[in-house]
Parts: structure tokens; C-alpha cells; sequence
């Protein structure tokens, strides 16, 4: 065997053993690089005589072409190897169902909030906000609840200072409202109110909407009449609406409403506690104490307003019987409405 015979041997020896682009490149290059092996006999031809001299060079050239050819068809075979590696990973079955993304859902509090909104809108009544920190003065002074009043401790106080509060109610908007337009007024006001309380049914935080009209010649019968329509309109035509005398200091006369028990029809269920009747507002005339405080002419003169829970409404409306549920944020009690 040859010198070159060996030599030819082993270079495909060696490129056999390579199965990465860059291990057949560093073979190359050790044996056709500038410094390689071929380059190293080139160098040598010098060495030779002169007679054998061409015999030689055309031999070592002879052996630079197969290196080169045996070289390529390597090369080709590991580019298409790495290149079905590569398709293989990155496949994709184009005919495969997508995933779809998840879409949110409003809190069923803030369905039946502008469901509210739209029917009051509907009836002509504009929608008014105020902060939920508020002054004392505004959430119980200017309502007819001075400090000593027995009616603060009917609800319980997160107090700021002195004399800021988290709003108990969402009453304190009628007074700001009416010391900013003169009657005749007609908004609601719904938004969040807090309490210091926590059960099945009070949760710290929750939402009331407030509903207030001043103008002339208001009545009761205009306060019924607006409720019994409001009832009609969120749990349907056949609903009755009853007033059940109460005591609230900025109304007067006040009363309690209800409505027929969705769930049994008015015969008593387990859901309006045997009565029949569920309670979703309170509510009363204006009282007088109230205008004045707000500047408004009591002679001229008259109003209505109400007060009630939003959660109250969406637990009757969707059957809930845990407030707490509308506040977890479990995306499975969430998603359903
Ligand atoms: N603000 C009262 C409450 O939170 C409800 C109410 C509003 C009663 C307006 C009468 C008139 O309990």
C-alpha cells in the first residue's frame, strides 16, 4: 500500500467517523488546509528530483481531488441529516385544532350595576357618583344623623380621621348632588359602600345604588310607581311590589319595599324565609331636615329616594345564596353568567 493509499484510507476513516458539520470541517482542515497534509507533500515536492518531480505533484493532486469529493458527499449527507433533525423538531401540524383563548367575563355585581343603570337610564334618571372616602358630614350630619344620632350604630363605621369615612351608604351622593343642581333632580347613584361587618350576607365592601327624584308634587304613589316598574323590568312582568313601613332618619314617611319571592311565586319558600316577599330596598320621602340642609325649598318642594343593595339583586336574579361567592374571584362562579 502506498503512502497515499494510506493516507487515502485513513481521511475517509476519519470522515466516516464525523457526524457533525464541524467535525468533518476540522478533519478539512488537517488535511487540505494551508498547513494540512496535502500542502505538507506539496511543500516536499522540493525533496524529489527533478524527473519524478510532475510524476509526484499530479499524484498528490490526484489525491486533493479525492479529499475533495469524499469530502462533499459527506458534507451533503450531514447538511440533509441536520436538516431533517431541524424539520422534524420544529413540525407542525398545520391541521391540528387552535386553542382558543380564554375571554374574560364581568363579576355577575357589575351585570346587574349596568343593568340597573340602563333601566333608571331609561327612565330619564341621570347616573351621579361621590368618593368613597367621605366626610362625616356628607355620610351622616347632612342626611339627619348627627353624633349622638342612635341610627349610626345601625350601621358599623370604617373611620379614616376623624372625620372622613369609608361611605356607609350610598345616600351621601343625594346631599352632594342637590348642593350642585337645583330640583328638578333625577339621578341614581350607584357605586361601593363599606361596613364593618362579614357572614353569609354582609361583606366589608359591597354595592348599593341609590335613586333619588325632587321636583314638584312628588308622591309616594310616583316612588311605588318607579319601583314596581324597576322590579318589572329586571325580574319581570307578573312581580307584585309591596311598601313595609321603616324608619330611616333622612326619609319621612320611610318604608321597606319588597317584592314577590322569585323562587316560590309568593306561596313561602325556603329562599324568602316562609314570607313570601323579599326585601330589596329601603326608601322614603325626602325629609325635610334633608332639603334644608341642601338649600332645596320644602314648601315648593318634594322628593323621593331609595337605596339599594346591588349584590341583593344578583343573588335573587341568579339564585345565590353566598354573597361572599360575587367577591372570591373563583373564575368558576364567575364564568357562569
Ligand atoms: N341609605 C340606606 C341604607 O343604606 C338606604 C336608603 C336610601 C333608605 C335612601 C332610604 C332612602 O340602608
Amino acid at each position: 500500500m502506498s503512502l497515499h493509499d494510506s493516507m487515502v484510507a485513513d481521511f475517509t476513516a476519519e470522515i466516516n467517523n464525523t457526524d457533525s458539520i464541524q467535525g468533518l470541517y476540522n478533519v478539512k482542515v488537517r488535511y487540505l488546509g494551508k498547513k494540512g497534509l496535502i500542502s505538507e507533500l506539496n511543500k516536499r515536492l522540493g525533496e524529489i528530483s527533478p524527473e519524478k518531480r510532475p510524476e509526484a505533484g499530479a499524484e498528490i493532486q490526484k489525491v486533493r481531488l479525492l479529499f475533495e469529493e469524499l469530502y462533499g458527499r459527506k458534507e451533503a449527507e450531514l447538511k440533509t441529516a441536520e436538516r431533517n433533525t431541524t424539520l422534524f423538531s420544529e413540525k407542525l401540524d398545520i391541521t391540528m385544532p387552535g386553542v382558543s383563548a380564554p375571554s374574560g367575563s364581568l363579576n355577575p355585581v357589575y351585570k346587574i350595576y349596568d343593568e340597573i343603570i340602563s333601566i333608571f337610564g331609561a327612565m330619564g334618571y341621570d347616573v351621579a357618583t361621590g368618593p368613597e372616602a367621605e366626610l362625616e358630614y356628607y355620610n351622616f350630619e347632612a342626611l339627619n344623623m348627627p353624633k349622638w344620632h342612635p341610627a349610626r350604630d345601625m350601621q358599623d363605621t370604617f373611620y379614616l380621621s376623624e372625620n372622613v369615612v369609608m361611605r356607609t351608604h350610598t345616600s351621601p351622593v343625594q346631599i352632594r348632588t342637590m348642593l350642585k343642581q337645583k330640583p328638578p333632580v333625577r339621578i341614581i347613584a350607584p357605586g361601593k359602600v363599606y361596613r364593618s361587618d362579614y357572614d353569609m350576607t354582609h361583606s366589608p365592601m359591597f354595592h348599593q345604588v341609590e335613586g333619588l327624584l325632587v321636583d314638584k308634587n312628588v308622591s309616594m304613589a310616583d316612588l311605588k310607581g318607579t319601583l314596581a316598574h324597576f322590579v318589572r323590568q329586571m325580574f319581570g312582568s307578573d312581580i307584585p311590589v309591596r311598601f313595609r313601613a321603616s324608619y330611616f332618619p333622612f326619609t319621612e314617611p320611610s318604608m321597606e319595599v319588597d317584592m314577590g319571592c322569585v323562587m316560590c311565586g309568593g306561596g313561602g319558600c325556603r329562599v324568602c324565609k316562609g314570607a313570601g316577599w323579599l326585601e330589596i330596598a329601603g326608601s322614603g320621602m325626602v325629609a325635610p331636615e334633608v332639603l334644608k340642609a341642601v338649600h332645596v325649598n320644602v314648601h315648593k318642594y318634594s322628593g323621593f329616594a331609595f337605596g339599594m343593595g346591588i349584590e341583593r339583586i344578583a343573588m335573587i336574579k341568579y339564585g345565590i345564596d353566598d354573597l361572599r361567592l360575587f367577591f372570591e374571584n373563583n373564575l368558576k362562579f364567575i364564568c357562569q353568567f
